[in-house]
């Protein structure tokens, strides 16, 4: 791999993970285990994400994405490091930390949408039915789907499922929202109908963002940092600030050169690198 740019060595990486971020991810090493063998999905990853961030996981399939949104979920513990939000140690799943995940059809069909996003509020004793219900119809005009809140889920679209599912994850307000590749499953238009969806959202409500994705396109539409993985067992080759992007930017030249230099870091195939500033990126630091 090529050499850090300059003042942005992996100690930095490691020395962020001293201030006051919403959650810290340190040094963590993931592994599963079965009767005949220990997988390690990640070794040594260290990232934090700071309020309101729309921070992406990106790497290739395997590098162990969706077993760290896991992590952070609280659903696995680590073999190594810790995980902290708000300074304390993360041992289980809460309300604080919603997942919404690539399936919709996770949403009961015999609930009504507004059902369906009342269900864990009431289910956490979040909030009494009559809040709850508010609440509910408060997110779905959010997303709007006011005039759905009836409606039960096998009449609606992939897109509107993927809206209601996220609708009752912002629903529940948690300090942070973890998407694992949460429109994977959609056709092209509606994949970026949802993308400039979920970036108009974020401008509305600011909420803090954790999202999984192998698309290097979508990583910078809809990150403003992007933490690079290397393949299987995953560790952290970059981080990248990619906040000027947006779906205006998708085809121009800086951004192509980005997702190209993007996926020769990937790839590990950054010979004699161009300076980042060149590139359109604001901030590169490298790992090794
Ligand atoms: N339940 C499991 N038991 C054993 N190994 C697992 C299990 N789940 C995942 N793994 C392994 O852990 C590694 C990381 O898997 P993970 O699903 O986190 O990758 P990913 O980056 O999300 O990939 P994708 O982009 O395909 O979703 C892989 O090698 C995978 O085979
Ligand atoms: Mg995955």
């Amino acid at each position: 791999m090529n050499a850090p740019l300059q003042g942005h060595t992996a100690s930095n990486l490691h020395a962020a993970v001293a201030t006051g971020a919403l959650l810290h991810v340190d040094n963590v090493s993931l592994e599963y285990r079965t009767p005949q063998r220990v997988v390690r999905a990640t070794h040594e990853v260290s990232f934090e994400i700071d309020p309101a961030d729309r921070f992406v996981l990106l790497g290739p399939s395997g590098c162990g994405k969706s077993t760290l949104l896991k992590a952070v979920a609280g659903f696995i513990a680590p073999t190594q490091g810790e995980i902290r939000l708000q300074g304390k140690a993360v041992h289980g799943p809460g309300p604080d930390r919603i997942v919404v995940f690539q399936e919709f059809d996770q949403l009961p069909p015999w609930k009504t949408v507004k059902e369906n996003v009342m269900f864990p509020l009431l289910a956490s004793r979040t909030l009494k039915r009559a809040e709850a219900e508010q609440r509910a119809l408060h997110y779905l005009d959010k997303v709007g789907l006011t005039g759905f809140a009836d409606a039960y889920p096998h009449t609606l679209s992939g897109g509107m499922k993927a809206r209601v599912a996220i609708a009752r994850a912002l629903a529940m307000q948690p300090k942070i929202l973890l998407m694992d590749e949460p429109f994977a499953a959609l056709d092209a238009l509606t994949r970026r109908k949802m993308q400039e969806e979920l970036l108009r959202l974020w401008e509305e409500v600011r909420f803090t963002l954790l999202f999984v994705t192998h698309s290097i396109e979508e990583a910078l539409v809809v990150g403003n940092r992007i933490l690079l993985l290397s393949p299987h067992p995953g560790r952290v080759r970059a981080e990248i600030h990619s906040h000027q992007y947006d779906l205006q930017s998708l085809g121009g030249a800086g951004f192509q050169a980005s997702a190209q230099r993007i996926h020769r870091l990937l790839f590990d195939e950054e010979q004699g690198a161009e300076p980042a500033q060149a590139l359109d990126f604001s901030d590169i630091r490298i790992a090794y």
